[in-house]
């Protein structure tokens, strides 16, 4: 680059190798500002976030309830975002996946249902966290490969918008992918015209609990996690520590490395007295 266009490119810093142009150009259209929630509760900043902004600013990317800190955003924080994205007139973009799944009596709210919201907001979603059809799952790939490629990955997705945006969501979508196969999206109709139980039926609230108390982890997503006291005094010394303890605990790993981590998890328990919320 200095040769060729006399620019000073840090080797280290400024480069990102990709795959063929193809996915450089792909991700650096994906690049984005991000805009830091502060822990322990994954607040929003209305500062920070209004500072992001610029005469530039054409979306912003929300993923409200969001993986993996659990954070369920509140009314309130939403109504700061949907402010600035009319005073901006930006349109937002949503990843609601988590809709159904919060541990708490905090309802997922969707930013398209704030005032002024619908007519700029694109919501994708998909059936693969609320009818656990996300990805394979290597335990059953090894057991029955084409069964588990068949009901485990269905890919089926949505971007609900105004129409301007949708259409041209479809015209991106075309050449993508062509189209969601059909027989999925006659089982993605039944799927979501389940009955309300279903869906409450997702929030495995005990499940969770006894997650945090047997094995002294916690399930995302959901405001679940930081219902510990502790969680609830940010400025305290201890909340602190609190941060600096942090995991991310991945369960689309094979079972061997699940069972390396529940070991590990299991000694540094017993190593470090940990106190149970
Ligand atoms: C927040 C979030 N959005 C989207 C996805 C991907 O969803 P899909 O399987 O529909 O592509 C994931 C999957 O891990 C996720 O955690």
């Amino acid at each position: 680059m200095k040769k060729m266009h006399d620019l000073d490119v840090n080797p280290l810093t400024d480069i990102a190798i990709c795959c063929g142009q193809t996915e450089a150009f792909a991700a650096a259209i994906f690049a984005d500002v991000y805009v830091a929630l502060d822990p322990p509760q994954w607040t929003l900043c209305p500062g920070k976030l209004l500072k992001s902004f610029t005469g530039r600013t054409k979306a912003i990317v929300l993923n409200s309830p969001h993986n993996p800190t659990g954070k369920v955003f509140f009314k309130e924080e939403l109504e700061v975002i949907a402010e600035a994205c009319c005073r901006w007139d930006c349109l937002a973009i949503t990843d609601e996946v988590y809709e159904h799944i919060t541990f708490d009596d905090k309802k997922h709210i969707s930013l398209a249902s704030l005032p002024g919201m619908q007519k700029r907001t694109i919501i994708t979603s998909s059936l693969s966290k609320t009818f656990s059809v996300t990805g394979r799952c290597p335990t059953l790939i090894f057991l029955c490969p084409l069964y588990c490629g068949i009901i485990s990955s269905w890919r089926i997705g949505w971007a609900i918008a105004p129409a301007f945006a949708a259409s041209a969501i479809r015209n991106i979508h075309v050449k993508i992918t062509d189209s969601a196969p059909a027989p999925f999206q006659d089982a993605a109709l039944t799927a979501l015209t389940s009955p309300p139980e279903y869906f409450e039926g997702l929030k495995k609230v005990e499940y969770v609990k006894e997650l945090i108390k047997e094995a002294g982890v916690v399930a995302v997503p959901g405001c679940g996690f930081f219902h510990t006291k502790l969680s609830m005094e940010p400025s305290s010394e201890a909340s602190c520590n609190y941060q600096k303890r942090y995991v991310r605990f991945a369960f689309c790993k094979s079972i061997a490395t699940l069972a390396a981590a529940a070991q590990k998890f299991s000694d540094l328990k017993n190593a470090t007295k940990y106190e149970q919320p």
